[in-house]
């Protein structure tokens, strides 16, 4: 059977990318709603933008919700300047057919779970936590639906990427992050340490541009754009990928090493805000409360990503 999930995400071409590989996959996934949020742009392109995803993959039924246009307690950071003014610079923007659901993504988020079995459903946030934190404060009884938490967030040997401490999305809403690491059900954190080792290189986006489906086309021209700004940052081949590292550890879990430790947020320092302690080696005797990826098969990623692409062109996905 499937399994059941709800992406919460503020697309963002990577964003984009990790929909389209949830999208690929209906044996695997069953995506229950597309929840949004405001984070690399604001909520009204981040909503527009998943739709237009939902529109490219030829999936406008997928349920899509607009979530919290800010963070629980800080001012909102967005982040054109990597992303483009649009979130998804890279591909032309078009008005999108498939419809936005009137319901908040956050009351989508407690209905869904109230209702659904113990443990049945993967949450798979990959943009602030808003959403997801708002939605367990306002009913921690939905946390028995929680199957676990596969999130993008947080860095450790990696240092920040919008501070020198912090990662954007843990930066964005710490105080939503510290609400999600601690709430008891499983979280499996994907975070610079990772995402930085899946880059998205010349070759390995010719590779995805040559599947030549839509889907594929669109990725390939996001990730040219997104390429731009982090290869100068980093000086490094290519921009790495983050949020579909999510959904890629969702189908094939042994690209990725994993080590249940502590994660702690910090929400209270303005110069450190956001940065995710992680007690890789065990040196604090606070809970084991996540599970934090530091190592993935890159090449094994990229295979996975072309092959599930090519799907939307044999009409599969
Ligand atoms: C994260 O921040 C956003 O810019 C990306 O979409 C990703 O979710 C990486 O730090
Ligand atoms: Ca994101």
């Amino acid at each position: 059977m499937a399994r059941r999930i709800i992406i919460d995400c503020d697309p963002g071409q990577d964003d984009a990318v990790a929909l389209f590989l949830a999208l690929s996959s209906p044996d695997e996934l069953d995506v229950l709603g597309i929840t949004t949020v405001a984070g690399n742009v604001p909520l009204e392109l981040t909503e527009r933008n998943a739709r237009m995803m939902c529109d490219i993959a030829g999936k406008k039924s997928t349920r899509v919700f607009a979530g919290c246009e800010r963070p629980m307690l800080r001012e909102p950071i967005t982040a054109e300047y990597i992303h483009g003014n649009t979130g998804i610079d890279g591909i032309d923007v078009f008005d999108p057919e498939t419809p936005l659901e009137e319901q908040h993504a956050v009351d989508f988020i407690v209905e869904t779970l109230r209702a659904a079995d113990a443990e049945s459903v993967t949450l798979v946030p990959t943009g602030p936590l808003t959403n997801v934190a708002t939605a367990i404060e306002r009913d921690r009884d939905i946390l028995n639906s929680v199957k676990e938490i596969v999130l993008m967030g947080g860095a450790m040997r990696e240092g920040g990427n919008r501070s020198p401490s912090a990662e954007f999305n843990i930066l964005v809403d710490p105080h939503a992050a510290d609400i999600v690491f601690n709430c008891g059900r499983p979280v499996t954190a994907m975070g610079l340490d990772v995402t930085h080792q899946v880059l998205s290189t010349r070759e390995r986006v010719g590779r995805i541009r040559q599947v030549g489906n839509p889907v594929a086309e669109a990725t390939a021209g996001m990730l040219s754009f997104f390429h731009r700004y982090d290869t100068k940052k980093y000086g490094s081949e290519g921009a790495p990928l983050h949020d579909p590292c999510t959904v890629a550890y969702l189908l094939q879990p042994d690209l990725f090493e994993t080590k249940f430790c502590n994660i702690s947020v910090e929400t209270g320092s303005e110069l450190t805000a956001g940065h995710t302690a992680v007690d890789f080696w065990h040196v604090t005797d606070r809970p084991h409360n996540a599970h934090w990826a530091y190592e993935v098969d890159a090449d094994g990623f990229y295979e996975l990503l072309t092959e599930r692409l090519g799907k939307f062109s044999e009409g599969v996905a």
